[in-house]
């Protein structure tokens, strides 16, 4: 007997981190466009409302993005979980017209393309962003020539790289990256482990950053490791910016509201990745520990296109043009032992996961889930964690891979 897929009932359980999501699903047609309307409600000023708006078009997306089939029907769509009415009428658009009017108007405007432009500077946030929208600026160069803008030193360096770093950082500079970073660490602290996190550990083939989660499995090794291995990186003039966060984790506060953010010792940065560290073929990789920047390896061809600046940007390329190293963001993350198996899930995200499991945990198994601990407030107890398994197991929830994590 063959049923046809839109009759299968679908039971989806409504917490994003109770089901799977992968990164190639059935439904992209959907999904792309509702989490631009996502993106666009976030670009609107408004706080809190702006927010939820936002919220509820990236929860019908995760919706259809872990639905096992194409979805055919709106039928269907009304019977699955979080799928608010704006975004049931977008997807009614799509299934009948193949598109959405008001996702296309809003691509065509001026206020979503200059957001996307602003806000794609290093520093630059949503409000500032809005506030130079609303005074008349459109390009990047209206910015860099207005006199009564005062920039930030991150948002300074921000415009100055924006070519760089607006251009995808590949899987591949993320592995050398993170051997070179592995390689200093090791070198101050033999034991240490670097591990690539964020949307690569996910599966993703291209990131906005290089998420680095550093750790030693003695609790306390970890302490001044940071400060070292950013003083050797200088050293080495591999950094062209660097902020560093000191912990102020206390575990007394773990209940309080502000803890959607985390407390681990951190340094944002931008590398100096030489473009003579990749080559075109996939298989060398070079020992950028040992790679001297300015110097060439001569195990690898010169090649500067895979991380080519890409001069497509138009007057975007003056004084970045002849540099031989491209801009790259790192994030660096000090997590001491005890704490490791939380900040790994964390740091692995995605963040509508974490979002879903902290409200999952806070709502179904009152407890508070934090990127340091979980905490059960009823028997007054910090559940420890040696491993992400351990991690879903307190939370009674089935093990999911990273590359199942992609809400
Ligand atoms: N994260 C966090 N606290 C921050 C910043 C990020 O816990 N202050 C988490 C995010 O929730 C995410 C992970 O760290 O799960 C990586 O963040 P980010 O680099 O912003 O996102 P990615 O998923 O890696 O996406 P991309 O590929 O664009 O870098
Ligand atoms: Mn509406
Ligand atoms: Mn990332
Ligand atoms: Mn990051």
């Amino acid at each position: 007997v063959s049923v046809a897929t839109e009759d299968i009932p679908v039971r989806m359980p409504s917490y994003e981190c109770q089901r799977i999501t992968a990164l190639k699903h059935h439904n992209h047609r959907f999904t792309t466009a509702l989490e631009l309307l996502e993106e666009h409600a976030g670009y609107q000023g408004g706080g809190q409302r702006a927010d939820s708006r936002a919220r509820g078009f990236r929860r019908a997306s995760c919706t259809l993005k872990s639905l096992s089939h194409p979805l055919t029907s709106i039928e269907q769509a009304g019977k699955l979980p979080n799928i608010g009415p704006h975004s049931l009428a977008v997807i009614k658009d799509i299934l009948e017209d193949g598109y959405s009017q008001e996702v296309q108007d809003i691509c065509d405007g001026d206020f979503y393309n200059t957001m996307q432009l602003f806000t794609g500077i290093f520093g630059i946030g949503c409000s500032t962003a809005r506030k130079w929208y609303e005074k008349g600026f459109r390009t990047l160069d209206d910015i860099r020539n207005d006199s009564t803008i005062t920039l930030r030193k991150d948002q300074k360096i921000g415009l100055e790289l924006y070519q760089d770093l607006n251009t995808p950082v590949t899987l591949a500079e993320a592995n050398i990256i993170q051997e070179l970073v592995k390689a200093e660490v090791q070198r101050l602290q033999p034991g240490a482990t670097v591990v690539l996190t964020g949307g690569f550990r996910r599966g993703k083939t291209e990131g906005h950053d290089v998420d680095l989660l550093i750790s030693h499995p003695t609790e306390g090794k970890e302490t001044g490791l940071l400060s070292a291995v950013l003083a050797r990186l200088r050293r080495k003039n591999l950094l062209a910016y660097e902020s560093t966060t000191a912990n102020t984790y206390d575990p007394s506060t773990v209940t309080k509201k502000e803890y959607t953010l985390d407390h681990f010792e951190r340094c944002f940065s931008i590398f100096k990745f030489d473009k003579s560290w990749i080559s075109s073929k996939p298989t060398s990789q070079s020992p950028p520990g040992v790679v001297k920047p300015g110097t060439s390896n001569p195990d690898l061809p010169h090649q500067g296109d895979r991380v080519s600046l890409g001069t497509a940007g138009g007057s975007d390329g003056e004084s970045t043009a002849e540099k031989a190293w491209v801009g790259r963001r790192v994030d660096l993350i000090i997590a001491p032992a005890s704490q490791y198996a939380y900040a790994l899930v964390g740091w692995t995200g995605s963040k509508y996961f974490n979002r879903s499991a902290r409200l999952y945990a806070e709502r179904e198994m009152n407890m508070k889930l934090t990127s340091h601990v979980l905490y059960d407030p009823v028997k007054n107890q910090y559940l420890s964690a040696s491993s992400e398994e351990d991690v879903f197991r307190h939370l009674q929830l089935p093990y999911r891979e990273p590359t199942e994590r992609n809400c």
